[in-house]
């Protein structure tokens, strides 16, 4: 049988929050209505204690089907990025600001919508769970969407990309989406910004390499 404080303990490990909680609870989420038109919450994933968590906006559809996060054409998109700016994606935690996907039914095909102000707050009590249970050293935003949900209002890319950015207790670094990249029709021009987009991640993964943790 077990004591008094022993007990205690056991009902306070039961009430800990883990990323495995905090996902089966996301599962449920019906703090906005998006789940209506999705197949599935889309929750992070990655190592529990990843030094670097890559941010997006949200599943597109074959993330929807599929229940992970970039695993569709934005997603190869940024696994080559990665591996270009020699970032194990094995190593990242990756994630979206909101974790259900936007749709607008056209057809047999389901368009993708940007997610509004609202549905980015109501996301944010999840991601503030993965941010603060994973504890990344360098938090990096992909895109307007997720700078957004990270900083409270709306920032320019141009303007912030590619620098380290203090926000306690992480450090932020902000580049494009790659769906931005994909979407240019010009060959050349996709080129010459996917190099840009590698860049950035690359110049993250340096800061980081520069800034180890410091053991407690
Ligand atoms: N775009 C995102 O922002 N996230 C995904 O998971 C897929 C596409």
């Amino acid at each position: 049988m077990s004591s008094f404080p022993a007990a205690l303990s056991d009902v306070k490990d039961s009430m800990r929050e883990t990323l495995s909680r905090v996902r089966q609870d996301a599962a449920h989420c019906r703090r906005c209505p998006l789940w209506q038109h999705a197949t599935q919450t889309v929750f992070g994933e990655g190592p529990a204690r990843a030094a670097m968590m890559l941010i997006g906006e949200q599943p597109g559809d074959q993330e929807d089907l599929v229940g992970r996060p970039f695993v569709g054409p934005a997603g190869r998109v940024l696994d080559e990025a990665l591996e270009a700016a020699g970032i194990h994606r094995k190593d990242v935690y990756v994630t979206n600001a909101v974790k259900h996907f936007k749709n607008e039914p056209r057809g047999k095909r389901r368009l993708h919508k940007k997610p509004n102000e609202a549905e980015i707050d109501a996301c944010r009590w999840w991601l503030d769970k993965e941010r603060a249970l994973v504890r990344p050293r360098l938090t990096v935003a992909l895109g307007g969407s997720a700078a957004a949900a990270l900083l409270g209002s709306k920032v320019s890319i141009g303007k912030m990309r590619g620098v380290p950015i203090p926000a306690a207790p992480t450090t932020l670094w902000i580049t494009v989406h790659p769906s931005y990249v994909l979407r240019i029709p010009d060959r050349p021009a996709r080129k010459a910004e996917f190099a840009r987009f590698v860049n950035d991640l690359a110049a993250a993964g340096a800061w980081l390499a520069a800034h180890p943790r410091i053991p407690a």
